[in-house]
């Protein structure tokens, strides 16, 4: 098993650094580069650097405050229409979500290899999230991943 494998862990507090444009453009260049079924690439990410917003991710997040304390966040949507036009409910209800996920896991092994820290937030109210964005209904949010340099 590759170190990258050992190195990666929870981390759940986070240095008040700012994270740089080049390793931004890498950790999505990664999630981009992830599968997708029919290479369809059935998500989007948003980016959030803004504090407010960072906040109601936090709250969305049932009061999990490191996600407002990080300064970075990617937050990872399953976009079912992109998967649902070729592979009709299996696409809506399962690829969808795998192309999420697969983006997701890309995106935090990237960040590690930079030397930055993140984690998996499965624990929010999805609505809240949605309104917070003002996505699509059909939009499921799959994980807020707070990224930065662990404390
Ligand atoms: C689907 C999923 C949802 C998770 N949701 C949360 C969460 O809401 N809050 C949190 O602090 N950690 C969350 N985690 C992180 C796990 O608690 C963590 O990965 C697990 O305890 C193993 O620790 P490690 O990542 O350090 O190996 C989640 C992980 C996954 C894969």
């Amino acid at each position: 098993m590759d170190k990258i494998f050992q190195d990666r862990h929870s981390v759940r507090s986070f240095q008040d650094k700012e994270i740089s444009k080049k390793d931004l453009t890498e950790i999505l260049e990664a999630a981009n580069s992830a599968p997708s079924a029919g290479n369809l690439k059935a998500r989007e990410i948003i980016i959030v650097k803004d504090q407010k917003i960072r906040d109601e991710l936090a709250e969305a997040a049932l009061g999990q405050d490191f996600v407002a304390e990080a300064p970075l966040v990617l937050v990872f949507f399953a976009v079912p229409e992109h998967s649902e036009r070729k592979y009709g409910q299996r696409g809506r209800n399962l690829y969808t979500l795998q192309d999420a996920t697969i983006a997701a896991s890309f995106a935090w092994l990237q960040a590690v290899i930079l030397g930055l820290a993140a984690c998996w937030v499965g624990a929010f109210d999805d609505d809240e999230v949605k309104k917070i964005f003002k996505t699509k209904d059909d939009w499921q949010p799959v994980a807020i991943m707070p990224i930065g340099y662990e404390k």
